[in-house]
């Protein structure tokens, strides 16, 4: 039996629910209303994906399956996956299922590799995307009328405008500041007075220390609310960001793919999880070996279908990060996912051990003197692969505790993990700050 670990585990300060009268109908909806529509919904958007994508009919047709085989929602596990690959080979306009005029804006995902993933919006689905962002946001604890500093970037990623339309549809003052040139961040933060702020939580940390250096105290400034993510994070890393600002920090999820940010958000009562926005978005777990279809509690990869999109529905689509299902607590016809652990690309594979950055990150700031940037180096030594973790001191941290603090990370993360790595620990400010998505990982393995 799994348990609910994220809330026995963090007993900590709560935001306010908002009135209920503010709520969406969906979010008031109880389990079984929820269902229904999610199960119409579903239909017409197999049917839609079927008719107008040819990847999607070939697809369904090899698996020999057709839309009206989906009677209820447990039939989905019939239907194919559809995989970021998939979505390269169509670039770019393949998986639309609207003549591309009817398609009011693209965003695309650079990806490390090869071609962008390209996604594209009708007027509705932009509505559609406002409208859950909106709900996020209010989830978070912002309100109509609040000032909301949004340094998600602003471009092809889905972070800065997707949020922007959010805010805006909610009735904040939206400040688009985007990502990058720190020490105005710091000045628009301190004149403007927001109440609300958006950004990845490694740039957060960023924007914190520019505060720091220009003597300004964080936890002075006017923030109250902070909506962070694009990027895993940690429980640890959550107090850390509130202890520093004093706000409330909470977890907001979502995929290009799929929609951008507000597939998922954490709300600030409870801040145990993320309510997955289900009339729009229908989740599930699989084991990502086999594809198998995981219980609710059980760890696997993330799955969504899109239930209202028209422009680009997708069909079981396979997000690659693990997390888990659990039932519904603020919003109780709502699933929740589990704070993401990590993507299987992002997974380490030492020595055979399977090692998550994120799991670094609660080793290094529950360890005292040590700051939370921290950055991952694989190399050959020998044969075998080997794993430098390097993590600035805090300020404030004595020169000789630094060795001490070194052997403590290397032996915690032996013991939780389960392989040896090498510490070092470095001055303060000298490894790289994050702007955005933070890239933790480089690898300088003489044989990949
Ligand atoms: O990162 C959308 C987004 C923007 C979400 C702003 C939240 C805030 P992509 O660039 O397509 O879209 O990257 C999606 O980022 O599959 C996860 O691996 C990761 N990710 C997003 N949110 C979280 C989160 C945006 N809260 C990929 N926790 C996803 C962990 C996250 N990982």
């Amino acid at each position: 039996m799994t348990t609910d670990s994220t809330v026995a585990r963090t007993p900590r300060r709560l935001g306010t629910a908002p009135e209920p009268e503010l709520l969406d109908p969906a979010e008031r909806m109880g389990v079984d209303e929820l269902r229904a529509l999610q199960l119409e919904r579903l239909r017409r958007t197999l049917r839609h994906a079927y008719e107008q994508v040819p990847h999607h009919r070939r697809a369904f047709d090899a698996a020999g399956v057709r839309p009206d085989d989906c009677r209820e929602l447990a039939d989905l596990a019939r239907f194919p996956t559809t995989s970021k690959a998939d979505l390269r080979e169509e670039y770019p306009f393949g998986m639309f299922a609207v003549p591309r005029e009817q398609v009011r804006r693209l965003h695309a995902s650079s990806g490390t590799t090869g071609r962008p993933t390209v996604v594209g919006y009708t007027e509705t689905d932009l509505r559609t995307w406002a409208a859950v962002m909106a709900r996020s946001i209010r989830a978070a604890g912002g309100r109509a009328g609040d000032l909301l500093h949004n340094a998600y970037g602003y471009g092809l990623f889905t972070g800065g405008l997707g949020a922007h339309a959010g805010a805006e549809a909610l009735g904040c003052t939206v400040v688009p500041v985007s990502g990058g040139m720190t020490p105005r961040q710091v000045q628009l933060i301190t004149d403007f007075r927001p109440r609300v702020v958006m950004a990845t939580p490694s740039y957060m940390l960023t924007v914190i220390d520019e505060f720091e250096a220009q003597g300004l105290d964080p936890r002075a400034c006017s923030l109250e609310i902070g909506v962070f993510g694009a990027e895993p994070w940690t429980e640890q890393l959550r107090t850390e960001l509130e202890e520093r600002l004093d706000l409330h920090a909470v977890d907001v999820y979502g995929l290009s793919e799929v929609m951008g940010p507000g597939v998922a958000q954490e709300c600030v009562e409870t801040k145990d999880g993320l309510h997955v926005w289900e009339d729009h978005f229908l989740p599930e777990v699989i084991d990502p070996v086999t594809g198998e279809v995981l219980p609710e509690g059980e760890e696997g990869e993330l799955v969504f279908t899109s239930l209202t999109k028209e422009a680009m529905p997708v069909v079981r689509y396979r997000t690659r990060d693990l997390t888990r299902l659990l039932p519904g607590t603020a919003r109780p016809g709502m699933r929740r996912i589990e704070r993401i652990t990590g993507r299987t690309d992002d997974m380490i594979i030492l020595r055979g051990v399977n090692l998550f950055p994120t799991q670094v990150e609660e080793v290094v700031l529950r360890t005292p003197g040590l700051s939370p940037h921290f950055s991952l180096e694989l190399s050959t030594r020998g044969r075998l692969d080997h794993l430098t973790v390097h993590v600035e001191a805090r300020p404030d941290c004595p020169a000789g505790r630094r060795a001490a603090a070194a052997a403590e990370v290397a032996a915690a993360v032996k013991e939780t993990v389960g392989v040896t790595v090498e510490v070092q620990i470095v001055d303060p400010g000298t490894l790289a700050r994050s702007m955005g998505k933070l890239q933790r990982l480089t690898d300088r393995r003489e044989h990949r």
